[in-house]
């Protein structure tokens, strides 16, 4: 595959979105869509729902065929063969895995196991089929705790305070890795900060499982009355109000981000392996964030201050001159609207996609 076959989208230029159920890869299908691509979905529904998809087409109203659902897993070679041999895929957004910080703690065999062994599973197929353009979801977390603020993409990696953050710097390798031994077409690393809003129409958003482990979803259980006050872990910090700061970005921005790097990929004219980071470059503090979600939803939203959450760190905010200068990507939308599309997911869809 050349890269010249991701060059102006045509309704036959084809990305494979793994996880592209979940979250961000749902929004970013929508963009693709919008964008005038072909969308191929694996996804084994771990943390989703088929209803999501439902909701992309409806957003999108695109023609059936536009986008193509396979429900199953990276792991499964068999089927990734299956999907390579029936659909030329032009690139290859991969999402696909599990995110829980916590539970990766618990569950180290199965994070490495699904998130690490299958992108290799995904890698090999893609080889084989001579795929070698790949959009891979990395994190901040990569970053450990950074010496200097703000982070860009030349800070050195620091060391991941769980498994879910080794599985994120390990695939970086990798990737990094297999580039170097066989360089053929484009593989971009996509640092993201702190995700957060849905999609405008309200139809799609994040939709946890149990209780959230991240702030937002947790203020928006709040703000509808799921649950009684946020814990804000930390009022110690060396930050202005002493709450931890983030980078806080929508999901939509960070979906055209991914459009973006298809585009770069499209355009430019050598193999590469790059890195960017995706945020705002502003950071907001946890009381920021309660009090936009007050203006957002016109209510209130009780917290209590708790002790710090272990292995958090204070600040951590994004230099996304890289993403600007390379991509010509920025996000456009503030902590307010960020809030504003959170409700209106979280109030028309009080428990979720069920
Ligand atoms: P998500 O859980 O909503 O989406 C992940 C999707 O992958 C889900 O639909 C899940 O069903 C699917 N999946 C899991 N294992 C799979 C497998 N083996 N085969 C096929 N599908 C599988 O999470 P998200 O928030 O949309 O995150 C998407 C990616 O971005 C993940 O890789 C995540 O680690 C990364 N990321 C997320 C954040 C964040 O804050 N949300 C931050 C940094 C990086
Ligand atoms: C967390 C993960 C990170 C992962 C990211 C996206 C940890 C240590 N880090 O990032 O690896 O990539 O989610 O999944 O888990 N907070 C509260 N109360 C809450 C929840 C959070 O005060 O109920 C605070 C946190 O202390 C932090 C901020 O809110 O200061 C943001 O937390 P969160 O949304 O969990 O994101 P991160 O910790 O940045």
């Amino acid at each position: 595959m050349t890269l010249s076959n991701l060059g102006k989208p045509t309704a036959e230029t084809c990305i494979l979105v793994t996880g592209g159920a979940g979250y961000i890869g749902s929004h970013t299908c929508v963009e693709l869509l919008n964008g005038g691509y072909k969308v191929v979905v694996l996804d084994d529904l771990s943390n989703s729902s088929a209803v999501c998809l439902e909701r992309v087409r409806k957003i999108t109203a695109c023609e059936p065929e536009q986008l193509i659902f396979f429900e199953g897993s990276i792991l499964d070679e068999a089927l990734l063969n299956h999907i390579f041999t029936q659909h030329t895929i032009d690139a290859i957004i991969h999402f696909a895995g599990y995110k829980a910080v916590g539970e990766s703690t618990e569950k180290p065999l199965e994070y490495y196991w699904n998130n690490f062994a299958g992108t290799l599973v995904l890698c090999k197929v893609a080889r084989e089929h001579q795929v070698n353009n790949l959009v891979f979801s990395s994190s901040a977390t990569v970053y450990g705790d950074p010496e200097t603020i703000p982070l860009s993409e030349d800070c050195p990696k620091g060391t991941p305070t769980n498994p879910y953050g080794h599985t994120k710097s390990m695939i970086e390798q990798v990737l990094f890795d297999l580039h170097a031994s066989d360089p053929h077409g484009c593989i971009v690393l996509l640092r993201y900060f702190n995700p957060i809003g849905a999609h405008v129409s309200g139809l799609i958003g994040e939709d946890p499982k149990g209780i959230p482990n991240n702030l937002v979803p947790y203020v928006a259980q709040v703000a509808v009355g799921k649950r009684e006050h946020v814990g804000v872990f930390g009022d110690d910090y060396p930050t202005t109000d002493g709450t931890g700061v983030r980078d806080y970005i929508h999901v939509v921005d960070l979906a055209r981000g991914h459009v973006k790097a298809l585009e770069w990929m499209a355009n430019t004219d050598k193999a590469c392996v790059e890195v960017f980071n995706l945020g705002t470059g502003t950071g907001s503090s946890v009381l920021e964030v309660i009090k936009a979600y007050e203006q957002a939803c016109g209510k209130p939203i009780p917290y209590r201050v708790q002790p710090r959450r272990a292995g958090d760190i204070a600040v951590s905010y994004a230099s996304c001159e890289k993403a600007l200068r390379v991509l010509g990507w920025e996000a456009s939308f503030d902590l307010v609207r960020m809030c504003e599309d959170s409700w209106r997911w979280q109030s028309n869809n009080p428990d979720g996609y069920r």
